[in-house]
């Protein structure tokens, strides 16, 4: 009971920063209240579907200062709605039921589909012991593929693909966190790099940025203990898929070095006619050089 009011008080903070979401959340008291932190909250309400969500998401500068989402926020999380509403349907893509903010409030989404289960940044072992059996893990990162491949052919990219965007449900895996999502065309004018996780980021335009997340993603459950490190100049990314491939070979088998190698090298599955991939190679390879100032390295920690 105690835990239910603190989330309560700390998801009235994060509306305080828009009467227009205080106002809702007087008329809407949430039934049950999922999560809240420093950017989000996840609850649900009388009028929704009773295993449904909606997310409310803020700007966060700090702990305490949160602000409405600006309106380069708001475009870029509509056409994340848009794009994820393309995808509805295909296996392995969180279900969303409307494309717009909920009742026109900035930033209320949804309602989305509840998760029975867990991220895969942080893993309940006790609840699902099958995660760390690395048979099931490269099982459900197959399938995983096999949706991703599937969302690209209706030319969406998801764009923010790393552990704590994938759920474990049901026994699938499931891409939540759409809000940087857009279709190929939208990509090539894409403005977003303070918004995506450095560690999964491929600055680059020769492999695809969803898949290269994805190959990270399958490393880091599979828990090799690599990370990246930011103070050394970013060594090339192919030095990286060799040792990862040879460190996936030899605690797990051929197989798992193989598929994780696989996805690393993924190239960009769209051109288009009218070849914007010229500008897009451009534009990619100033972020590359910016990423450059701000380097990666990897190393073993163990
Ligand atoms: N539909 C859902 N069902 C269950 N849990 C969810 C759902 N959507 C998000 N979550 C949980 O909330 C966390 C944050 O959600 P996410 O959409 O990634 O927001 P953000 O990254 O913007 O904070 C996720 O890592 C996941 O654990
Ligand atoms: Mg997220």
């Amino acid at each position: 009971m105690h835990y239910e009011s603190n989330l309560e008080i700390k998801l009235y903070r994060l509306a305080n920063c828009d009467p227009v979401m205080g106002h809702f959340l007087s008329l809407n008291s949430p039934l049950i209240i999922y999560l809240v932190d420093e950017k989000c909250g996840l609850f649900n309400i009388e009028g929704i579907g009773c295993d449904d969500i909606l997310k409310y998401i803020v700007s966060s500068r700090g702990k305490e200062h949160k602000e409405k989402l600006s309106p380069l926020m708001q475009t870029i999380a509509r056409r994340g709605l848009r794009a994820q509403m393309a995808v509805q349907g295909i296996e392995g893509v969180q279900v969303l039921r409307s494309s717009d903010f909920f009742q026109n409030v900035v930033g209320l989404l949804g309602p989305f589909q509840y998760l029975d289960g867990c991220n895969l940044s942080h893993i309940d072992y006790n609840k699902f012991p099958e995660l760390s059996d690395p048979k099931c893990v490269l099982g459900l990162f197959e399938e995983l593929d096999i949706n991703v491949g599937a969302v690209h052919k209706k030319n969406i990219i998801h764009g923010d693909v790393k552990p704590g965007n994938i759920v474990y449900s049901n026994g699938k895996l499931v891409l939540i966190d759409w809000v940087t999502a857009r279709t190929f065309k939208e990509n090539l004018t894409y403005f977003g790099l303070q918004m995506m996780t450095p560690r999964y980021f491929y600055p680059l335009s020769d492999r695809s940025p969803d898949y290269w997340a994805l190959s990270l993603s399958f490393v880091d459950v599979l828990k090799i203990n690599f990370q990246l490190k930011e103070d050394t100049v970013r060594v090339a990314f192919d030095d990286l898929v060799e040792f990862l491939f040879r460190k996936l070979t030899y605690y797990f088998g051929a197989e798992y070095g193989v598929f994780y190698k696989d996805l690393a090298n993924r190239s960009p599955e769209v051109v288009f006619d009218f070849n914007p991939q010229v500008w897009r190679n451009n534009k990619l390879f100033e972020l590359g050089s910016v990423a450059s100032t701000n380097p990666l390295e990897y190393w073993e920690s163990k």
